[in-house]
């Protein structure tokens, strides 16, 4: 019996949310994807590298009162895709949505970024996605349709203003991975889209800030980002979280191929 104005949209859909967790404590995409998600009746497979943070998102899933399932599996790792699925289906029988929200980089441009890191990032940003959907389109297919969102960054669509080369050409191959994916699967009913997140404040953006910038200049930093955004702030991590959850849903039931930027104005300022 759902509660007199629950949230239904997501009722009886299993999503699996792929870097889930946090890389430092506070909200993340990821995490606050999962309550969000959860709150909107979806049960959640909460799948991290770490296995620590997919048990912290599918615990405050709990806590929300949803239901869900902690996975560890690195997503460039096809067997452990394999067994993260088959965990999910054991447990749900099905799996209807995907959010494809791992990601990593390293600051440098081309004479900086050593192969290895190169080839480390493109494989958890882009190989991961032909991962999961190679997993999931099967399945989703024979459930007649699902919902795939990636998760891409400003950083894939403009030089964010400073050398950031291999996150960046790894988020501009997330927007066109699904472009293609959802050409190849729109008459099987399943939807790609993608996210694009601008200047989120999360636990990762500070450190990384906090990397750049002296420490005692961390809230500066921080300020002088809220002040490139025409809505004058950083985005949180729920505002994106309500764009996968919108994509996810079927009130985006003839939505494919596209982009939901998520920017506060970002993008646009200087187009
Ligand atoms: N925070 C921002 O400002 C921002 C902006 C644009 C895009 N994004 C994108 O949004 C997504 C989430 O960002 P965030 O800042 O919340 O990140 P985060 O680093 O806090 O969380 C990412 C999670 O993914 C997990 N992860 C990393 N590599 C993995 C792997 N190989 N397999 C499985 N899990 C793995 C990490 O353990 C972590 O829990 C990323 O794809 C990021 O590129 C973030």
């Amino acid at each position: 019996m759902t509660a007199a104005g629950a949230d239904t949209r997501l009722a009886g859909k299993i999503a699996l949310v792929a870097g889930a967790g946090t890389s430092a404590a506070g909200w993340s995409i990821g995490r606050a994807s999962c309550v969000t998600l959860a709150r909107r009746g979806a049960a959640v497979v909460a799948l991290d590298a770490h296995l620590a943070a997919a048990e912290d998102a599918a615990h405050e899933v709990e806590l929300a009162g949803g239901s869900a399932l902690a996975v560890q599996a690195d997503v460039a790792d096809p067997d452990a895709m394999q067994a993260a699925v088959d965990a999910a289906l054991r447990r749900y029988g099905r799996i209807d949505i995907l959010q494809a929200n791992a990601g990593i980089g390293k600051v440098g441009g081309p004479e900086e970024i050593s192969l290895q890191d190169w080839d480390r990032i493109q494989q958890v940003n882009v190989t991961s996605l032909l991962i999961a959907t190679r997993l999931l389109a099967p399945l989703m297919r024979a459930q007649g349709g699902g919902a795939i969102v990636t998760v891409s960054s400003i950083a894939g669509i403009r030089y964010t203003g400073y050398p950031h080369l291999a996150y960046s050409v790894s988020k501009a191959a997330v927007i066109h991975f699904a472009r293609m994916a959802a050409q190849q699967y729109a008459a099987d009913g399943i939807r790609v889209n993608t996210v694009i997140p601008g200047l989120i404040d999360t636990p990762r953006v500070a450190q990384n800030v906090a990397r750049m910038f002296d420490p005692d200049d961390l809230q500066a930093a921080m300020a002088a980002r809220d002040r490139q955004v025409p809505m004058g702030r950083m985005g949180t991590p729920w505002e994106v979280a309500n764009a996968v959850a919108f994509l996810a849903s079927d009130e985006a039931s003839y939505i494919t191929g596209t982009e939901l930027l998520v920017d506060g104005g970002l993008t646009g300022k200087y187009a």
